[in-house]
């Protein structure tokens, strides 16, 4: 096997800006990590993500949710342009369509997620809204594997930042994405490094890992 056939295969989907993907971008490049990002797919053709991605030289999709009937066509369209790629990991980085059970089975193990909150703490939306009403003092993100269930799924990471004084839901969201950059950062570090994963039993297996807390 050629070096680059053994490099760990990403492919990252997004619905925006694709600030967490521009992280893992970069953090693959500037630390030569044996990963290799292949394609950047969106379901939104405005997303700005996709521009970035393109000037650096990465292919793009777009894979419009709104031309099709169901969740179920859309999912296999997904799946389709996905596979071509033949993925280690498939990264949904701000990518805001829950998927039908079907595609989640079809990359059991392989399928990661960033959810803004602590999870199991706050699934859904408006995760800092919800955190500041609830009188929390911490809010924090996740980077999990995703099952059927809305963010659920066994954890990778988590990191938290402070919630102050007067914050508001954008306030408390800008400081939570630099978190996002370094968690999710540090978890594709490990999955290169091939220094975590998920067994057969749904256990996260890590081999020189002290910590999966970010502070
Ligand atoms: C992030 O806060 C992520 O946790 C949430 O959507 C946002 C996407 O931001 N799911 P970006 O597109 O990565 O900048």
């Amino acid at each position: 096997m050629t070096d680059t056939a053994e490099r760990c295969r990403l492919v990252i989907l997004i619905s925006g800006r694709g600030s967490n993907m521009q992280a893992i971008v970069d953090t693959v490049r500037e630390n030569k990590l044996n990963a290799q990002i292949c394609a950047v797919i969106s379901n939104k053709k405005d997303a700005a993500g996709l521009e970035w991605a393109q000037q650096r030289g990465i292919k793009t999709h777009v894979v419009e949710h709104k031309h099709y009937p169901d969740r179920e066509a859309f999912d296999n369209d997904l799946a389709r342009v996905i596979d071509a790629y033949q993925p280690d990991y498939v990264l949904l980085a701000g990518f805001m369509r829950i998927l039908t059970a079907g595609f989640v089975e079809r990359y059991a193990r392989r399928l990661i997620n960033i959810h803004p909150s602590l999870l199991p703490l706050f699934p859904g939306l408006n995760t800092h809204q919800l955190a500041i009403d609830s009188g929390m003092q911490w809010h924090g993100c996740t980077v999990h594997f995703v099952t059927s269930v809305l963010d659920s799924g066994p954890i990778l990471a988590q990191g938290v930042v402070p919630i102050l004084a007067g914050d508001t839901a954008q306030a408390l969201s800008e400081r939570l994405l630099d978190k996002e950059h370094q968690v999710f950062s540090q978890v594709v570090r490990w999955l290169a490094e091939d220094r975590i994963s998920l067994d057969d039993s749904n256990v996260v297996r890590v081999r020189d890992i002290a910590s999966r807390a970010f502070v």
